[in-house]
């Protein structure tokens, strides 16, 4: 490819405008004492913004339940001071022309006591935690938020009726669908709701939630007709195949089976060459192709807050190799 590329390019995601299709993924901080984000993650997010990512998804925050994480700097989105933290995040957003959606989380399996033994949920329970997303939901709209995203991926609470592992009989197995339903009627009409599945989980990175497309369908086709009007296909590296006899990958799927945009991602740019790569070529030319309609940036952004701009104008040399090691110091 030649040095200079337009990345950088306006886009409509279900009515909401975006200045760049690229987003970035979200990923877990514990910079947030006792819960409340400070100012340094209104920089963080607004450094990304400012350098051509179109939409930020924060990192997973706890919904308002005993249940949903316990640990003591991972934002949360209760009334008070993590909302006024927020707000301030998401004004810096704007101020830099970007867009912000708050990814909505909750950790998984409700504990017996001090025993941290799994119980089963009764029927209390998936109200009161419909409630919690609802609210957390609420909570973000007063925020300032332009968007919301369940989290549905990866092994947490919702995608653990989604598997046959962690859910044998396939009992409640529309209790994601049910959260996303209470979440679409405590945010304006107008606002994009995304969710977030995956295949794979944390634990085991064979896991599938689907063996066939009318599989994957049935699950999709759920949370479309729950609200959800954006679906983020979250896969380890964006060209692989998901099924038999196609190339599509999990985002293609999902739009092919719904209709919905969709958003890719999944290993983008983790190396200093990969924006004059055949693979970026591929991300591109798969998206020309309509078979998703955003690109999200996990790991690349962390060293690289900039990378898009950089990428765009061929400044390959100013872009950092992705180090794990690393990942604790990046603001
Ligand atoms: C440090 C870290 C934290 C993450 N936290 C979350 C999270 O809170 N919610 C989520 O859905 N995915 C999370 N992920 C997954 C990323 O959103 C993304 O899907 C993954 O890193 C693959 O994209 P990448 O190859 O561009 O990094 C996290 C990943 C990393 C590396």
């Amino acid at each position: 490819m030649t040095t200079t590329t337009a990345l950088i390019e306006p886009v409509t995601l279900a009515g909401l405008s975006l200045t760049s299709p690229f987003v970035m993924a979200p990923m877990t901080r514990e910079h947030s004492p006792g819960g409340v984000p400070t100012s340094e993650v209104a920089a963080y997010y607004r450094r990304r913004a400012a350098n051509g990512v179109g939409l930020i998804i924060t990192e997973g925050v706890l919904v308002d339940h005993p249940s949903a994480g316990h640990q003591r700097d991972v934002p949360r989105l209760t009334e008070g001071a993590a909302e006024a933290g927020w707000r301030h995040v998401t004004a810096e957003v704007h101020a830099a022309g970007g867009r912000i959606a708050a990814q909505l989380w909750h950790l998984g399996s409700l504990f017996e006591g001090d025993a941290w033994t799994p119980r089963t949920m009764s029927g209390g329970d998936f109200d009161a935690l419909s409630r919690a997303y609802a609210e957390a939901a609420r909570v973000a709209v007063r925020a300032g938020f332009d968007a919301i995203e369940v989290h549905a991926a990866h092994g947490y609470l919702l995608d653990e009726f989604l598997w046959p592992v962690t859910n044998p009989g396939g009992h409640h197995r529309d209790f994601p669908a049910q959260v996303v339903r209470a979440v679409r009627a405590a945010i304006p009409a107008c606002m994009p709701l995304i969710v977030r599945f995956s295949q794979f989980k944390e634990r085991d990175y064979s896991a599938r939630i689907a063996e066939t497309p009318h599989e994957l369908g049935t699950i999709l086709e759920g949370f479309r007709a729950a609200g959800a009007d954006v679906l983020h296909a979250s896969q380890r590296r964006f060209w692989e195949p998901v099924f038999d006899g196609s190339d599509r990958n999990l985002a293609g799927w999902a739009k092919h089976l719904t209709g919905l945009p969709s958003i890719t991602v999944g290993a983008i740019g983790l190396t200093r060459d990969f924006a004059r790569s055949d693979r970026m070529r591929e991300l591109l030319d798969r998206r020309a192709r309509g078979e998703y309609d955003l690109m999200a940036l996990g790991r690349v952004l962390l060293g690289n807050p900039a990378w898009v701009k950089l990428a765009e104008a061929g400044r390959l040399d100013e872009i950092n190799d992705y180090r794990k090691e690393d990942e604790e110091q990046y603001s």
